[in-house]
């Protein structure tokens, strides 16, 4: 089955990330037709800052690779590599709806947090469904704050094919894992680079344990029994200890006698040892840029063939005949 997903190099990666998408995405790689690219023009929309884009975007590459991502079978790419994508924009402007895009909660929480309200930001889902219709995949594997997105490109999807009376673009569908639909920070909101709670996944180790041991807790004395549920060390804990531990932590709450200073150290150890050897991999990798540059040129290649045909398809459809040059 295809499978397609992309990333913003809009901030450092962070735990919200690997476990939101990147893990699940990669494990998809072992049985599934994967495309996972890196959404430049995205990132557009909320930094103006060349350097950082680019900076932002090498952080993307290694991490993907250096969390096993594995460029052979998956196609990596840039999606300012397939130039067809901004094509296929235009296109597919010419048949949304501005009513769709009004609804959309990601534009409004934007510009409540401060972004300009340009139009690159409120476009923002049809350049998403032009990179996910482009590939015509069948499942796009996203954190839950993606829905919405996913649901705007199965509209267009439907207005495309109704307008142009064809069958060409497929009905994409999200596909969340509900168990990691939505790790919490620090703070415990949504781990988030625009909420500064995140822990990051590459920074030095020194800068993770200090954002683990700071993070909130409640005021319950040591002794006294705490709700498992209600801690959210506790939930970044689980998404990395088997499943013998995680219950013995539970117990260990129900019962009181254990504090919060004693379960943070837990989880910067496991941090530390189960990201280890991807963050190892991500140090080596930074060294070989050109091995990096090689592998995206080689994605951009193949995502290309791909989005170059389905194109073909949709200009002809659209009665849009270019030249020969
Ligand atoms: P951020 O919220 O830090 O800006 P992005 O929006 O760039 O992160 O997210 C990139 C991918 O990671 C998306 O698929 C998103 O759903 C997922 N993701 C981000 N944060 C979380 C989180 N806290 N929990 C689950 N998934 C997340
Ligand atoms: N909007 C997504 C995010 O912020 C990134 C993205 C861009 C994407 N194009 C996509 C995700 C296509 C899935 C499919 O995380």
């Amino acid at each position: 089955m295809r499978v397609l997903s992309g990333i913003q190099p809009s901030g450092r990666l962070h735990l919200g990330n690997y476990f939101g998408a990147m893990k699940p995405q990669i494990e998809l790689q072992e049985a599934h037709d994967c495309f996972y690219f890196i959404a430049t023009y995205h990132a557009l929309t909320s930094l103006n800052d060349g350097k950082l884009i680019e900076e932002y975007t090498r952080e993307v590459a290694l991490g993907y690779l250096a969390l096993g991502l594995d460029p052979r079978r998956t196609v990596f790419y840039r999606q300012t590599d397939v130039p067809e994508v901004t094509e296929l924009t235009w296109i597919l402007s010419c048949v949304t709806p501005m009513g769709l895009l009004q609804r959309c909660h990601s534009y409004k929480d934007k510009v409540a947090q401060g972004l300009l309200p340009n139009h690159g930001l409120f476009a923002y889902p049809v350049l998403q469904a032009a990179d996910i219709l482009i590939v015509k995949p069948k499942f796009v594997p996203v954190g839950q704050d993606q829905k919405q997105h996913i649901e705007i490109a199965q509209d267009i999807q439907t207005k495309f094919n109704q307008a142009f009376g064809c069958e060409i673009l497929v009905r994409p569908e999200p596909l969340i894992r509900e168990e990691v639909a939505v790790i919490p920070g620090v703070d415990g909101r949504k781990m988030s680079k625009s909420y500064d709670n995140a822990v990051e996944l590459f920074c030095p180790e020194k800068q993770a344990r200090k954002r683990i041991m700071s993070m909130v807790t409640d005021s319950t004395p040591v002794e006294s029994p705490k709700d498992p549920a209600k801690c959210n060390v506790l939930a970044l804990l689980r998404l990395f200890a088997d499943a013998d531990e995680t219950r013995d932590w539970e117990e260990r709450y129900r019962r009181g006698g254990t504090g919060y200073g004693e379960v943070k150290k837990r989880l910067f150890e496991l941090y530390s040892t189960v990201l280890g050897p991807a963050r190892k991999r991500y140090q080596e990798l930074s060294a070989h840029p050109e091995e990096v540059d090689r592998i995206l040129a080689d994605g951009a290649r193949r995502a290309r063939e791909v989005a170059a045909e389905t194109m073909r398809e949709v200009r002809q459809a659209c009665g849009l005949t270019i030249a020969r040059v």
